[in-house]
């Protein structure tokens, strides 16, 4: 009888005790990273703004829409740098080039390159870029 009357300060204790034991547990298995989402309150810092900024600069979208194709000439896409393939595009002047990066040029060429996320003031830049890089 005696022993039960203890119990609720046992009870008592062991809570009281647990709970920073399990902060502590939780805090000491918890990852090195967290992964953060674009959109998320923690992706908001600095650190993802100079990520996200290097994601979204003429020469990395280049490099993953646009590279595919034109680092090699694949399917008659004007090869970046090739300054003889690009005479005649340039040609047409720069809004038509914009225009056929935005919208596409059939057959080979697709809308935006398949950057679904870019813009059309990113992929006017990455014409820029693969333009002057080219002339
Ligand atoms: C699936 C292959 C492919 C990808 C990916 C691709 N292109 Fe092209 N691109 C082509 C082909 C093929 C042509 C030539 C089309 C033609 O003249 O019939 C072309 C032509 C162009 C031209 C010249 C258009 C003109 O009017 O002469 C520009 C500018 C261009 N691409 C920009 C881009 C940009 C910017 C990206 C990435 C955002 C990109 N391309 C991604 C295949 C591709």
């Amino acid at each position: 009888m005696k022993n039960l009357m203890l119990l609720p300060f046992l009870v008592v204790t062991i809570v009281a005790v647990a709970g920073p034991i399990e902060d502590e547990i939780i805090a000491r298995i918890h990852k090195v990273g967290d992964v953060c989402l674009v959109g998320q309150a923690c992706a908001a810092g600095e650190m993802m703004e100079a990520l996200s900024d290097t994601a979204s600069s003429p020469e990395s979208i280049y490099e993953r829409s646009c590279s595919t194709c034109h680092d090699l000439g694949i399917a008659g896409a004007p090869k970046m740098a090739d300054v003889a393939q690009w005479a005649p595009r340039l040609e047409k002047g720069m809004d038509t080039l914009y225009d056929s990066g935005i919208y596409g040029l059939a057959p080979g060429m697709p809308a935006k390159g398949m950057c679904f996320e870019c813009s059309d003031d990113d992929i006017k830049a990455v014409v820029d870029y693969m333009v002057a890089a080219s002339q």
